[in-house]
């Protein structure tokens, strides 16, 4: 499954730059439906006046923390399947359970909070 998501990010990371062709690849990985799980960085800094790659790495850092470590012990759920309240209690129990360093849980919170707020700003 590691592969698996791996493969994806190589296929989205490279998008950008092999054009239509790579469109074309990256609707197998669509059908996995990690996007919806966990949605790309590339969503979350859309809306960034700068170009900020300390953030963009800590975010693509995070994501992968909840994809893989989050993963150990059960399938990831959608983000924003919960609500910021269900968050406040989830993650902090959840982050215990994983034995998360504190870098790792950095980037998880960081990850966790930026989809959230884009689920935020999708509800208006
Ligand atoms: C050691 C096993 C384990 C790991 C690792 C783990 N979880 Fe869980 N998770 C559980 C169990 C067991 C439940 C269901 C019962 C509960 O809520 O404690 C659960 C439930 C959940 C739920 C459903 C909401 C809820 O409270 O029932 C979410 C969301 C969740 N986990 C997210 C995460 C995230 C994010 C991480 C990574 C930081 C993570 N989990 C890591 C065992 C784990």
């Amino acid at each position: 499954m590691v592969d698996l998501i791996l493969q994806c990010r190589w296929i989205l990371e490279r998008r950008a730059v092999m054009g239509l062709l790579a469109v074309n690849l990256s609707l197998g990985c669509a059908a996995t439906s990690w996007d919806r799980v966990a949605p790309p960085v590339e969503m979350l800094v859309l809306g960034d006046a700068v170009d900020d790659s300390e953030r963009k790495a800590a975010l693509e850092r995070g994501r992968m923390v909840y994809l893989v470590d989050c993963s150990k012990c059960h399938v990831p759920e959608p983000i924003l399947t919960y609500s910021v309240q269900d968050w406040g209690h989830i993650l902090p129990e959840m982050i215990e359970e994983t034995s998360l360093t504190a870098e790792k849980e950095a980037d998880l919170r960081r990850y966790v909070e930026s989809v959230l707020q884009l689920g935020a700003d999708a509800a208006g």
